[in-house]
């Protein structure tokens, strides 16, 4: 729920990508956000406002003007929302955005906004491309509006270029952003997600049931609250997080190389990949034939990543996951003083709610000399956030002590 409590008016403005807005509504709802949707006349010709009304459970504004609508109502609503987005934004709206008129609900409610806007263009890709639009949206970004750019691919029109409108899951992104504290800007935080994998020989490798599910929603909430977010990922099916930079990788050693690249000039270290604790001793060069009735398969250790960075960390913060099942509390203990971490996840995995490839977990936090944290079963959006809080107070106390 990561909109829960938070308003929204959504502004929508005549363009084929409206039918997407019907969309991007339902998800901020979905995601517990109240959703107001006010829509230009052209809007109305793709979609009706039922649709919206539907959708989002509240009166969908169309005119300034007319029975049972408030005076004021166009400037309360810019200015009692969480964040607006404009989607799509048509480049009628946003040249009457940037020349200051207000000539209908939605650009008079921009006028008179007082809290963050994110616009979203879609048009066709010659209209994209003139300079007026370009000129346009630049004012725009320089007077403090977010511009989420439109992406590249076919358009309506059947023409191919820039002037899609960006996929939802980016615009709820980006916009979760804009309503969440900041408290993690100016930090650099190394995520890694997923699971390793080992090969045998060119087709056959070993691996674990880890999706990367936990990770990524580590990273993701990481950018949210606004650090510099790299990902350091084991295949895994997901798509890369907006805003985060994705380094992909197959193996522990991969892994490892990847680390050690980024570690240097991170503040945070979050360890969520599941590494695979041993690798196949010599992988075969070619496909291993099935020519004898068994095999032998040696296996050697991989480097354990955590502890190796720990033994090199200048001021970083590293925080480990460790996976169980049994012994949780004791055996997250071992591992917390063994890798010399500052915090480590404990995680119940042979649950069929908690753990691999599930969207939910259930975890205690124990801090390096502090009392365990026991968390009920979340979303793993949930506990990502919960770790993140652990993360932001550990830096302000050691904000405070250094004062101190
Ligand atoms: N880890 C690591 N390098 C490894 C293995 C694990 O950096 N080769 C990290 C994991 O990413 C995790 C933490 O160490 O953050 C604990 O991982 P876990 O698999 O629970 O512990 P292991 O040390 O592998 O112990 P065991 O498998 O014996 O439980």
């Amino acid at each position: 729920m990561i909109f829960k409590g938070k308003r929204i008016l959504l502004g929508v403005s005549g363009g084929i990508a409206c039918y997407k807005a019907v969309e991007l509504a339902r998800r901020l709802v979905t995601s517990g956000a109240q959703v107001k949707v006010v829509m230009t006349r052209g809007a109305q010709e793709f979609v009706t406002p039922l649709t919206f009304a539907a959708v989002t459970g509240q009166t969908v504004g169309t005119s300034l003007f007319g029975q049972g609508i408030h005076p004021l109502e166009h400037i309360w609503l810019g200015q009692q929302v969480d964040a607006l987005i404009l989607a799509p934004a048509t480049a009628n709206l946003i040249g009457k955005v940037a020349a200051g008129i207000g000539d209908d609900l939605l650009t008079t409610i921009l006028l008179a906004a007082t809290r963050p806007v994110l616009l979203c263009p879609a048009m066709n890709c010659e209209m994209y491309a003139n300079p007026v639009v370009q000129e346009n949206l630049t004012r725009l970004e320089q007077r403090g509006m977010t511009v989420l750019r439109p992406a590249a691919g076919p358009l309506a029109c059947g023409a191919v270029g820039y002037g899609r409108l960006p996929e939802v899951e980016d615009i709820l992104a980006v916009a979760s952003r804009l309503v969440s504290p900041q408290d993690l800007a100016g930090r650099r935080i190394l995520v890694t997600a997923g699971p390793t994998h080992e090969d045998l020989d060119p087709v056959r490798f070993l691996t674990n049931r880890s999706s990367g599910k936990m990770g990524y929603a580590v990273a993701r909430a990481a950018w949210r609250r606004g650090a510099e977010v790299t990902l350091v990922s084991g295949p895994t099916a997901l798509p890369a997080p907006y805003g985060v930079e994705v380094v992909r990788v197959r193996s522990a050693l991969e892994m490892r190389e990847a680390l050690q690249g980024h570690f240097p000039t991170a503040d945070a270290l979050i360890m969520a990949a599941a590494v695979s604790d041993y690798r196949p001793e010599s992988p075969a060069p070619k496909k291993v034939k099935r020519r004898t009735p068994s095999q032998e398969l040696r296996l050697v250790q991989n480097p354990d990543i955590i502890q190796e960075l720990a033994a090199h960390r200048t001021r970083q913060v590293l925080i480990g996951f460790a996976a169980e099942t049994g012994d949780l509390l004791a055996e997250a203990r071992r591992k917390l003083e063994a890798k010399n971490l500052d915090l480590i996840v404990a995680n119940e995995v042979n649950r069929p709610d908690s753990g691999f490839a599930v969207d939910t977990n259930e975890v205690t936090l124990i801090p390096r000399g502090g009392e365990p944290v026991a968390l009920p079963l979340l979303s793993k959006d949930e506990v990502a956030q919960r770790l993140l809080d652990w993360l932001a107070e550990y830096w302000s106390g050691a904000r405070e002590e250094s004062r101190g």
